[in-house]
């Protein structure tokens, strides 16, 4: 063991609440998402509530997720929502030309999403179609969710069944504006933002379609050209991928492929950093969100499925990049305020997993239903030493940390030592006179361990015995590859 690791509490500094929306998640329509995933029909042997199922809506509850971002993703600017109203034997289909080529029939549409959305307790992200839509169809969408008066839009929703609008805060303005969403510059993008955002009427969380990574001129050039008052919230997607033409397997990666990995995770840090600095040159006082919409691991598909559903198996390493990514979140909650992990069901680095009427949780599910308990509490700043995690020549930190106050006052602390082979040792010093400490932790023998659908359990939290409190100082002995949240009172 060793012993330098530092966590110092700053209880005297300002400070700010976790927002609780950057625990949100994203549903797609692509691969078994939507069809095959969540959604399985009302005429299925599988328990649904309207064609939902049951234990997704059971287990998505159960994590308190705060909102859910739908249709896409790159089918969002494909998506036509017309085509997915009314009776559904008569909705026309649509071929989802992004995510395998398969023809939709559109039987899961605005209502059947705003209703699963009501029922899972969540609010509605909506991402409108700016690549091949227009400015009336956004503007029409809106009012059909959102106007309690009378007008077209609205009466349309009356006939196919809602009196009462849904009201749907958070509106997306595009997606991948630079890539699958139109291939657009920033400049041409920022125009086509303020002109889409001018007719979408209401009191609306407006989120522009934001940064590929590291393209910190996106950034500047839409926060030079959107006046503040009409974008809410400004998008960053970043994947955990190690090349995007040699991704590598989900289960059965090298400790090198393990480390690039969680490379391209801690990653984030440095883009929060550096896209905030150039938000905060237009926008001082952080009027604007920096909303990270899609964030994850990306890895190969699985054997013998279909190369355009991304399915992946989800291991330890996921459990990596969910820890250390949420304590950047966490610490950087002034700026980041909203986040949606890529993708809930069945793609990437999904929280749930389904096989016919089976469904099993993955790590990843874990790390966010022990990480819960920052949900709108408020962040205690800290200071993080570290020791490294060396690979070859190349070195991470070993320990991420994130800690916050509750609205009852009790403290948590979330801890993740992502070094392959080595334990860490961790000294907190609290400043404060807790007088008990608990918690759990989620480690496995191997990182590459997963839960399977004859394994559904061989990964879940357990108690955690490795925590000591003494004289306001917390001493935490971390296993390798583990992720530990304790309670102090
Ligand atoms: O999450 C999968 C895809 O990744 C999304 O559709 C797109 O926005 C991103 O490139």
């Amino acid at each position: 063991l060793q012993a330098q690791n530092k966590v110092t509490f700053h209880t005297d500094a300002p400070t700010q609440t976790i927002n609780r929306n950057i625990y949100g998640h994203f549903a797609e329509h692509l691969g078994n998402c939507i069809y095959g995933g969540f959604y399985v029909g009302d005429t299925s042997r599988i328990p649904n509530i309207k064609g939902v199922r049951k234990d997704i809506i059971a287990a998505l509850k159960a994590l308190k997720i705060p909102n859910l971002r739908w249709p896409g993703g790159c089918f969002a600017d494909t998506y036509h929502w017309k085509d997915g109203i009314g009776p559904k034997e008569k909705r026309p289909a649509i071929v989802n030309t992004w995510w395998g080529g398969v023809t939709e029939n559109n039987s899961f549409g605005t209502h059947d999403f705003l209703d699963m959305c009501e029922e899972l307790g969540t609010e509605p992200y909506l991402a409108g179609n700016v690549g091949s839509g227009t400015v009336q169809e956004l503007a029409d969408w809106v009012q059909y969710v959102n106007f309690s008066g009378k007008s077209p839009m609205s009466d349309l929703r009356q006939q196919n069944g809602r009196q009462q609008p849904w009201k749907v805060q958070y509106w997306g303005v595009g997606n991948e504006a630079w890539g699958c969403g139109g291939n657009m510059r920033p400049e041409y993008y920022a125009d086509i933002y303020r002109k889409y955002a001018t007719f979408m009427s209401g009191h609306l969380f407006k989120i522009a379609s934001g940064a590929n990574s590291s393209d910190y001129n996106w950034t500047e050039v839409l926060m030079k050209n959107i006046p503040l008052h009409m974008v809410d919230g400004l998008a960053l997607h970043h994947y955990s991928v190690i090349e995007w033409n040699k991704k590598g397997p989900a289960i059965d990666f090298s400790e090198e492929q393990y480390f690039q990995t969680m490379r391209s995770a801690c990653f984030m840090d440095t883009l929060v950093r550096r896209h905030s600095a150039i938000m905060d040159k237009y926008d001082p006082k952080k009027k604007v969100a920096l909303v990270v919409d899609e964030w994850g691991g990306w890895y190969d598909v699985e054997a013998g499925t279909n190369p355009g559903f991304l399915f992946q198996q989800n291991t330890m390493r996921d459990a990596m990049i969910a820890g250390v990514t949420l304590n950047i979140f966490h610490n950087h909650s002034d700026r980041v305020r909203m986040a949606n992990l890529a993708q809930t069901v069945n793609v990437l680095q999904a929280v749930v997993l389904t096989k016919g009427e089976q469904l099993i949780l993955t790590p990843t599910y874990h790390v966010m239903e022990m990480y819960k308990v920052h949900q709108d509490a408020t962040l205690i700043p800290i200071d993080v030493q570290s020791n490294k995690y060396t690979y070859k020549n190349e070195q991470l930190p070993a320990v991420s940390a994130s800690a916050s106050k509750d609205k009852s006052g009790v403290t948590h602390i979330s801890l993740v030592n992502i070094d392959a082979s080595k334990p860490q040792e961790v000294t907190v010093q609290t400043g404060a006179a807790y007088k008990s400490v608990a918690g759990r932790i989620l480690s496995s023998a191997k990182l590459q361990d997963h839960n399977s659908f004859t394994q559904p359990d061989k990964l879940k939290p357990a108690a955690f015995k490795g925590a000591v409190l003494k004289n306001n100082m917390l001493t935490v002995k971390l296993p390798p590859f583990s992720v530990v949240v304790l309670e102090l009172q």
